[in-house]
């Protein structure tokens, strides 16, 4: 694996590869990797397999480590966030990812970064974006770089950062970018913990308990399935109307009583990420095959002690048999 810091080598290999028509494959990172991560460099490699002209064209998986300076609070953890470039290399080298770019933020924002992407209050300003303000804009302005110094074919991203993947698909869409974006499913722990980099800052204690946020989303869900499995009326109308915002409180009592403090829990339509009140609208006016079509996320962050974890699940309401 080649790794490079500076731009000018990195869009020499990028113009030899595009030169023999190979396709590449680009998984964004802050470091810190963990198997989540190295599964979505396989994700990159399946698809460049697939979709590159063998040895004449054989493609390219290309990683990037960057801590984003644009994307933390003032309070947030850029300072301590954990740092081991040599140990990712050999991990990512491992795994066969061909280039490393890891660039300084010097080497990034050689001047202040004073063009951002705004993102759509709708999409960037709710759920993770309402406690961390700034935090999609920094995400979308790095992000967008970054595509156009890799100019890949494919992006891979984590599904446990599902607002993230969720705005910068529609990021690529609207700004036109000709690449596709790949929401890669989240990777647990045996216990059902989310894997991230963020876990290493959980006490011993604190790491037993986290499994808790996931089974409290893994409630909520049910309780909607059941109550909709028992309705006469559409799954998705009952559910949307008199349910949500209590499935919602008793998600967030449960993690309090366990003694988590909860930033949100939020359902939405995994479709366009609408909230319950638009949600039951549209579920009310659908036919019943787009009724029983309506996937559904909830997400989550709460605090452990200092660490805050984030974490979703999608399901589908099954129509009452
Ligand atoms: O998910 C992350 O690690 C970061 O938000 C990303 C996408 C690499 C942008 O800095």
């Amino acid at each position: 694996m080649q790794t490079l810091h500076d731009i000018a080598p990195l869009r020499a290999r990028i113009a030899a590869v595009r030169r023999a028509e190979g396709r590449i494959a680009f998984v964004p990172t802050m470091g810190s990797l963990h198997e989540g991560h190295l599964q979505l460099i396989d994700e990159a490699r399946r698809r460049v397999a697939a979709e590159s002209g063998g040895d004449s064209a054989p493609g390219l998986v290309v990683a990037s480590i960057f801590v984003n300076p644009l994307q933390f609070g003032p309070s947030e953890d850029f300072d301590s966030y954990p740092r081991d470039l040599d140990r990712d290399a050999a991990l990512l080298d491992a795994r066969g990812c061909d280039l490393l770019f890891a660039p300084s933020v010097r080497t990034m924002y050689p001047v202040a970064q004073t063009f951002r992407v705004q993102t759509p209050p709708e999409l960037g300003a709710v759920l993770e974006g309402a406690f961390r303000p700034g935090f999609f804009e920094g995400v979308c302005t790095v992000v967008l770089k970054l595509f156009n110094l890799v100019q890949p074919d494919v992006a891979i991203f984590g599904s446990k950062d599902y607002q993230q993947a969720l705005i910068v698909r529609h990021m690529v869409q609207q700004l036109g970018l000709p690449l596709d974006i790949v929401a890669a499913p989240t990777v647990r722990a045996e216990d059902g913990l989310a894997l991230s980099s963020r876990n290493a800052y959980l006490s011993a204690d604190e790491r037993a308990r986290a499994p808790q946020l996931r089974q409290t989303l893994l409630a909520l869900a049910q309780s909607l399935s059941d109550a909709a499995a028992s309705a006469v009326m559409s799954p998705a109308a009952l559910a949307a109307v008199p349910h949500i915002e209590a499935a919602q409180d008793v998600a967030l009592q449960r993690l309090r009583d366990l003694g988590w403090s909860p930033d949100y829990v939020e359902v939405r339509s995994a479709r366009d990420f609408c909230p319950p009140q638009a949600l039951s609208a549209e579920a009310v006016s659908a036919s019943p095959e787009a009724q029983a079509d309506v996937r559904w996320v909830v997400l989550a962050a709460a605090r452990l002690g200092k660490t805050r974890l984030i974490d979703n699940h999608e399901w589908q309401l099954l129509p009452p048999a």
